[in-house]
């Protein structure tokens, strides 16, 4: 950052995929995401999130039909795999924003980053129908050189910057490893942004782990679901979403 230049204002995408997972844990209609996400920007989200999964798990076609046209006039980011299947629905509803993600049948989540680099044949023709198409592009990668060169040459605009394996280091008190990703996630945050690109990250954050995350100028947005849903049985949507809002304030703070 320059040094008398304000970091930009950090947005808070709010990922309601596990709303759709306890709901789909009896089948019917109730929890409703939608409901969520009205509930969410209220909260102060910035925009909604919402992963369509080829094997239907949580997200459903129809909750996509409701979303696409944006909640509390907040857009939608669709994440997704890069399948013909998925290009098609995501071409019909144009949301706001696509970040293409890799997906396994048998990953209980979205385990690891997209290869940019070795999909780069495979990716190339999505990411440029979904580009023509005047939706924003974004990668889901690990913060590793090549990846963001490739996202680059792809013509995607954002990269999503996967915090897992930070994440998981701090669950497991490994707080040397912890602090080797976040230098990781600094270093690639810079990176991409000297390439052009525009900076997100999400995976597994917490209360406890957003702050230092938040704390990056270069990253712009951060997309976050799972801990959000589990601490809304205990103190609500909304509380938890504005706690999460006042703690990447904080993380801003430190650097303005
Ligand atoms: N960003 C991307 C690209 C994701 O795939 C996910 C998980 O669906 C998230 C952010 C949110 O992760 P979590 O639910 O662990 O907060």
């Amino acid at each position: 950052m320059v040094e008398g230049k304000k970091a930009p204002y950090l947005r808070l995408g709010v990922n309601i995929d596990h709303v759709a997972t306890i709901r789909n844990a009896r089948g019917g209609k109730f929890p409703d995401p939608i409901r969520a996400a009205q509930l969410a920007v209220e909260a102060g989200a910035d925009g909604i999130t919402a992963h369509l999964r080829e094997d239907r798990r949580h997200i459903s076609d129809e909750d996509i039909d409701r979303l696409a046209a944006g909640v509390g006039g907040k857009p939608l980011n669709l994440e997704m795999a890069a399948t013909e299947e998925m290009l098609a629905i995501a071409l019909r509803h144009k949301p706001h924003a696509v970040c293409l993600v890799p997906e396994r049948r048998e990953e209980r989540t979205t385990e690891g980053g997209l290869d940019a680099a070795g999909g780069h044949n495979h990716l190339a023709p999505i990411v440029r129908q979904l580009v023509a198409a005047r939706i924003r592009v974004s990668l889901f990668i690990e913060a590793q050189p090549m990846q963001f060169q490739a996202a680059k040459s792809l013509g995607a605009q954002v990269v999503e910057i996967h915090t897992g394996a930070y994440c998981d280091a701090h669950g497991h008190e490994d707080y040397a490893a912890r602090d080797r990703v976040l230098e990781r996630i600094k270093a690639g945050a810079k990176q991409a942004t000297d390439l052009g690109l525009e900076v997100h990250a999400g995976h597994g954050l917490t209360f406890d782990t957003v702050v230092p995350i938040a704390a990056i100028a270069q990253i712009v947005e951060l997309n976050i679901g799972h801990f959000l849903v589990g601490e809304a049985i205990f103190v609500g949507l909304d509380a938890a979403i504005r706690r999460m809002r006042h703690l990447m304030d904080e993380g801003r703070q430190a650097i303005s």
